[in-house]
């Protein structure tokens, strides 16, 4: 863990927003200088203006981490501006709305591409960075719940947060395995109220919404209208943020917010349950 976040360089994507711009906030107030990443510009800009009310010290980037390139940008930024980086936070997410076979191929190849890709393409480039620095690091991978559990509804969310912990798990082991001096940690949350339920105004040109019939069907609309139902009724940011820097502190690996999805969280070999299982999570949650 790190004594204290002072003069600590971080990187976040898609702090623009949400969970990221909170996460920003509280890095920044506990010390931090912020990398504020984001596929929009203008949302960047207003995080990075919170923080420097505050006192803090931020740069805005915009950049779509959904790119391999563009994930080249924000480390060569990184590296332009501050020379290392201590903190890196892949958080950039979206998510596509319909059963396997209602929803489209090109939100497939756009949610994988931002809440997968983009951690691969961030931790291949940082990572031999922060080894070769030599100091404390983290990494902190936003993932979700569905990335543990499945459910009939969005499978294409649900797998791509399956994929995106199981490549922190295998980088856990490996970090681990080489003694490198770098925590990681995979976040997990349930519903958090955010405004995650716009996340069609996050689409990439390539990505944006077409004539496919699905995106103009009723029942697309339905969905999109339960999700912002759901969302509402999830925690809030003030309850959620303390909790994961609480768990960071304690270099714990799964950050699990929400106990009421304990129940579902799938049993596994002796082995994998010190992975799976919410290890610290009694001292989280209370
Ligand atoms: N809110 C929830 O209930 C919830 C639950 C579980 C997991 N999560 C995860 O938390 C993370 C943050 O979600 P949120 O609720 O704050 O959503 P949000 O929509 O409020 O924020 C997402 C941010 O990511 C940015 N973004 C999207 N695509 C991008 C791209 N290609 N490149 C750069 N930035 C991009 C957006 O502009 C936005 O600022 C996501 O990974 C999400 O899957 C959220």
């Amino acid at each position: 863990m790190f004594k204290d976040y002072k003069d600590k360089i971080a990187v976040i994507t898609g702090s623009g927003n949400g969970i990221g711009k909170a996460l920003a906030l509280g890095s920044a107030e506990r010390g931090a200088k912020i990398l504020v990443v984001d596929i929009h510009a203008d949302d960047a800009e207003k995080t990075v203006a919170e923080i420097k009310e505050k006192g803090g010290e931020a740069v805005a980037l915009q950049a779509d981490v959904s790119l391999s390139e563009e994930c080249q940008k924000v480390f060569d930024t990184c590296m332009e501006l501050f020379g290392r980086c201590d903190l890196l936070i892949n958080n950039a997410g979206v998510s596509a709305l319909g059963e396997v076979t209602e929803a489209t191929e090109r939100d497939l190849q756009w949610v994988t591409s931002v809440n997968y890709f983009a951690h691969f393409y961030m931790m291949r480039r940082f990572i031999p960075q922060m080894i070769k620095q030599k100091t404390h690091c983290q990494i902190l991978n936003v993932c979700s719940i569905a990335g543990i559990i499945t459910s009939i509804a969005a499978p294409i969310y649900f797998s791509t947060k399956h994929a995106a912990v199981a490549l922190s798990e295998a980088t856990y082991k490996f970090l681990k395995g080489r003694e490198y001096d770098i925590d990681i940690s995979v976040f997990c949350p349930g519903f958090v109220q955010t405004e995650m339920y716009l996340t069609d105004r996050h689409r990439p040109e390539r990505f944006k919404i077409n004539d496919d019939p699905f995106y103009h069907s009723e029942t697309y609309q339905k969905y999109l209208e339960l999700n912002k139902q759901v969302l509402a009724g999830g925690k809030s940011l003030e309850e959620v943020i303390p909790m994961i820097f609480e768990a960071l502190d304690k270099e714990q690996f799964y950050i699990l917010t929400h106990p009421q999805y304990d129940t579902l969280i799938r049993k596994q070999d002796e082995y994998e349950a010190d992975m799976i299982r919410p290890i610290d999570y009694a001292d989280v949650a209370e």
